[in-house]
Order: C-alpha cells, then structure tokens, then sequence
C-alpha cells in the first residue's frame, strides 16, 4: 500500500489488548537457541520484518528453525554447529540484527558479507566493528569499515575490557555475545544503563554473566542449553496506545500480558511525571523478565523535561512522547537524545518535521527537541520517513487531528507491529 488515509476520531478509545511479542527479545530468542544445544521452542515471537532477518540469518548458517504463527522452533547444534553461508546475509531494516550478530560472526571461523536496505545502509556499524577488530575479527565496511555493505572473518577472538562510547544495548549486546566465543573474561563498562535482555536471557539459557557496579563481565566458551521460552508484550509497541488513550478524550485502555523490566519502563515513568492516570500491576516473571497489566485513562498533561539516564530506557518512544507533549499544558524540553539521529530515519528531524506539519510548535536541537504544548493538530499529508515508530505516531496523530491524514509509505509498520491498525480498531469505540 502506497497510502492511507487516517481519520480523526469522533468517540473514545476502550477496552483491553494484548500487543505483540517484544522486537529486543525475540531477535534474542533466536540467536540464544541457534547458538544452544538441543531444541527451543518460542511462543508468542514477533512476527516483524526484523525479526525475520535474524531467522533468515541464521538459516542460512545451516540452522533448522521452523515458524508456525507466532511460535518458533530452533534446533541448536551449538556454537561449533553452525556453518558458512554460501550468500550475502540480508539483514533488512534491522540494526538490532546488524549488530547483534556482527558480535556473533566476529567469533566464528568463516567469511560472511552482509547488506542491509536504503536506512540500514546509512547507519553507523564502527560502533561495534571497532571493539571487534580489537578483539581480533576482520572487519571491512563501506565508508572505512563503518557502514555495510560489510564483510567479517571471524575466528579465534581475545577477551578485552570495553567503554561503549555510546549508550546502546545493541553495541554492548554485540560485544557480550562475541565475548561468549572470545578466550578469557570480556568486560563492558556501561555508564548508563541500558536494555538488559542479553544478560537476562543468557542466564535463562544456562549462562554465566555477572554485574558489579558498571561492569558487566561474561567469561567465554560456555556452553548453552536449550529452553521453551515465552516473549512477552512489547513495552514499546503498547507505548503507542498508552499515548493514544492519554490523548483522546474518555478513553480508558488496558494492556495485558506487558514486559515490565526497568530497562525498558522509562514511558510509564514520563507518563507519570506528565500526570496521567495510570495504573501498572506486575503479574508474574516470564524467561526472567518480568510481566503485567497497564490501565490508562484519558487526563490533561502537563510538560516536563526529559534528559539524563531516563533517555536509554525511552529511546524507542521518543517520538509518541513528543507527540504526546504536544497535547500537554506547558513545554516538554528532551535532551541527552542525540542518538535518535541514528535511528531507522534521523528521528529529531523526522519527528520535528512531521509535528510541524501538523500545525505543533516544536524546534529541533542537537541533542532532541523543544515541544510547546497545547497545540491543535490539522490535517497533513506526511510520510512515513520508511520508519516504523514516525508511522505509529503519525497514526495516533490522526484521531486527535482535526482533519484527515494521508500517510504515504505506511508498510514499514510492519517491521515491528504488522497488527497495528487490526489492534487499534479493536479499541475503538
Ligand atoms: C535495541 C536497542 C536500542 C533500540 C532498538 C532495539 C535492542 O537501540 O533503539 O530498537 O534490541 O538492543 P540502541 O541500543 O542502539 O539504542
């Protein structure tokens, strides 16, 4: 589909969901049990675009995985188990994917090449090649070594201590899991937290991995069995019906079956601290990550400031967040943002850009985005930017605004929410 065309919505938005399997823990899901011994079976997987190119990469490394709906089934030889590709690995839209098993193939002895589409294309891979090649991987790239197309030969790595210069749990992911094949203890030192879900499935997996302080330490050559795991909602998916009943007049949304681990719960704290009313109930842990029920109802907002430590565990609602602020009384300033530039699209400009024509005041920064609140939304027509997230957001836009929006490019929803529309008509009415 080249178009849609959104229209705002005249009634409240009610009742009870449950959004798809989380993106981080499925691509995990997969990469944990094509590199464990024996049978894994996966329930309630993501069925996105994203999360099919780790399955297809790993397929093409001769490992048997089998997709019926949403369950999953890998059938892990182990480390030693796997094999060389004969072709490129396509690994999409997914920068997940991308850095994630550049870690992996930087500790196995064989030749891949990789590619990605237009967006992943352009966005930055030293982050993680350069402690690869320290460790001992080959590593050749587009722009010297740091954009794909890539190639890697892996083999034997050495362990090292590693100061991610960036936050981002993709980046100390790929070093963790080539630190799983390295020789010896390898070491991140992460400064400000990020997403945990490597270190909590490893575990799940019968890994070792410890945490003291900022240093995350996982020794190499440990062998990992294979389990039945179960993914539970995505935080980052509900996040935009979260936002959406907040906004529209009377509404009250449940979402059930939700991943709540702190890494990832930086939306109900905004939400929170912006006044709304919501109500979190932690059910039960699923695979070591704990689980729940969200109920939000409809109340006016106010602006704050968003910066500091918080921004890791929000990164990916940043924009339903600035959309949000839009609504609320006051300014909403977020800072310490900068990587949303490199994101699936540049999401400071594409967010900016999208809100202003809407008819919001917003202004761009270097490092985020100053929101004015209290603005009526028009009617726009806009672009998905090939961005997954901006398509969602120009989606909850539409029932606030007050004419029709026409979205061009809306498929790339699927990278992350193929349902999307399906579950939002759902509450509606
Ligand atoms: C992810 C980490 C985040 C996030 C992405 C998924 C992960 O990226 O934006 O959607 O699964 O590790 P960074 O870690 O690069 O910020």
């Amino acid at each position: 589909m080249t178009a849609r065309t959104l229209h705002p919505l005249h009634t409240r938005l009610q009742g009870e969901l449950q959004v798809p399997g989380d993106k981080s823990i499925s691509h995990r899901s997969i990469i944990f049990s094509a590199l464990a011994e024996g049978t894994s079976t996966v329930t309630n997987f993501l069925d996105g675009e994203d999360c099919m190119s780790t399955i297809a990469a790993f397929q093409a490394m001769g490992v048997t995985i089998e997709k019926s709906g949403n369950t999953v089934t890998i059938e892990g030889k182990g480390i030693d188990g796997l094999q060389e590709p004969t072709e490129p690995i396509n690994l999409g839209n997914s920068g997940t994917t991308a850095r994630l098993l550049l870690g992996v193939l930087a500790g196995l002895p064989f030749h891949f090449s990789l590619f990605g589409d237009a967006s992943l294309t352009k966005r930055p891979m030293d982050r993680v090649a350069i402690p690869l090649r320290e460790m001992g991987a080959t590593i050749d790239g587009r722009e010297n070594g740091s954009k794909l197309p890539m190639s890697v030969r892996g083999g034997q790595l050495s362990s090292i201590t590693f100061h991610p210069p960036v936050k981002s749990a993709q980046v100390k992911s790929g070093v963790l899991l080539a630190g799983l094949l390295a020789d010896g203890v390898t070491e991140v030192v992460e400064k400000v937290a990020t997403r945990d879900h490597t270190e909590n499935m490893l575990q799940a997996f019968g890994g070792k991995i410890s945490k003291q302080e900022e240093t995350i330490r996982i020794e190499g050559g440990q062998r990992l069995q294979a389990i039945d795991m179960q993914v539970p909602g995505d935080i980052s998916s509900a996040a935009f019906f979260l936002v959406a009943a907040s906004l529209v007049k009377d509404s009250q949304v449940t979402i059930e079956n939700v991943g709540l681990n702190p890494t990832r719960t930086g939306i109900i704290d905004v939400l929170k601290q912006m006044g709304a009313d919501i109500v979190v109930i932690e059910e039960k842990a699923i695979g070591g990550e704990p689980v729940g029920t969200i109920t939000v109802k409809q109340t006016p907002l106010r602006g704050i400031t968003i910066d500091g430590e918080i921004i890791p565990r929000i990164i990916d609602e940043l924009p339903i967040i600035a959309l949000l602020a839009t609504q609320a009384s006051g300014k909403t300033i977020i800072r310490d943002a900068e990587e949303l530039r490199y994101k699936e699209s540049d999401r400071i400009a594409s967010v900016v850009d999208t809100l202003h024509a809407l008819g919001a005041k917003v202004e761009a920064t270097e490092d985020g985005m100053i929101i004015e609140g209290n603005s009526s939304l028009t009617g726009a027509e806009l672009d998905s930017h090939g961005d997954h997230r901006i398509g969602m957001m120009i989606a909850v836009a539409s029932l606030i605004a007050s004419d029709d929006i026409v979205l061009h490019n809306p498929d790339c929803i699927a990278i992350s929410y193929p349902s999307f529309f399906e579950d939002l008509q759902k509450i509606i009415g």
